[in-house]
């Protein structure tokens, strides 16, 4: 499975058995975060088995946790926007690996996180990972449709000179995975506009001030799906940017 294969198959997976997660697996998703890292100038940091304990809310999940990402970089609105994209990328490369992760910036012990923090950085997000059980707990599932019936309907999604509806095949495809990926608190902050040249994505809302690594996630989201229906391209970094088609 490849990681556009993946993107249908990711959740937000808040209970771990206690299977142990391959050393084969652990390198492939190392070598993930060192592409990320080379890429992009973020200092994400993977913790395997007995390399650092995490301490998720129990409100939210079951069971420890066996491994975790750390996503350390810059403080600044594009070093968010990276680490959603980037980070979301090594998300999309642990499920096509049979994993199951979760994007945590809230609901966990800070406190108990060993990784480095350089200067001018911190650490934005951590994502727990690690076998999903067979089933998820009813908690587990309570929470995720809760909070996923609150999802914004496809056709909000795009402003300008078409609907939904009437907009090209690789938009509705890009928006489509764009609504299956996480975002903080299922805020879906990403609306975008088309001109029927260009299109951009903007954010709605700043609120959390987690939206652009949701608009970060977005993108990758986007690029990956509308490159499988036939427009490949890349999004120029920030709020209001474009997609640059290849
Ligand atoms: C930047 C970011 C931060 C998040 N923080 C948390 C968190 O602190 N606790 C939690 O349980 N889920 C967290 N989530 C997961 C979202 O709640 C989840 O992605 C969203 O509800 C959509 O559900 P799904 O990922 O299962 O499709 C976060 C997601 C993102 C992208």
């Amino acid at each position: 499975m490849n990681i556009t294969e993946a993107l249908p198959k990711r959740f937000s997976c808040r209970a771990f058995d206690t299977r142990e997660v391959e050393a084969e697996k652990l390198d492939l998703l190392r070598s993930e975060v060192e592409r990320a890292n080379a890429e992009s100038g973020l200092h994400l940091q993977l913790f395997g088995p007995g390399e650092g304990r995490l301490d998720l809310s129990k409100k939210m999940f079951a069971g420890e946790a066996p491994c975790y990402l750390a996503f350390v970089g810059e403080d600044t609105p594009v070093g968010k926007e990276r680490a959603g994209y980037f980070g979301e990328r090594v998300v999309l490369s642990a499920t096509a690996l049979g994993l199951g992760t979760c994007w945590v910036a809230g609901t966990f012990d800070r406190k108990t996180v060993v990784a480095e923090v350089g200067e001018g950085e911190v650490l934005h997000d951590v994502i727990p990972f690690g076998y999903a059980p067979a089933k998820q707990p009813l908690k587990q599932r309570t929470i995720r449709a809760g909070i996923r019936s609150r999802d914004r309907k496809p056709s909000s999604y795009l402003e300008g000179i078409a609907s939904y509806d009437e907009a090209p095949a690789w938009i509705r495809a890009g928006i489509d995975a764009v609504i299956a990926g996480p975002s903080a608190v299922n805020g879906q902050p990403v609306t975008f506009t088309w001109d029927g040249t260009t299109l951009t994505a903007t954010l709605r809302t700043h609120k959390l001030k987690l939206e652009e690594t949701d608009l970060g996630i977005a993108k990758l989201h986007f690029e990956l799906a509308a490159a499988a229906a036939g427009q490949p391209g890349s999004w120029q970094w920030g709020d209001g940017a474009a997609y640059v088609t290849a």
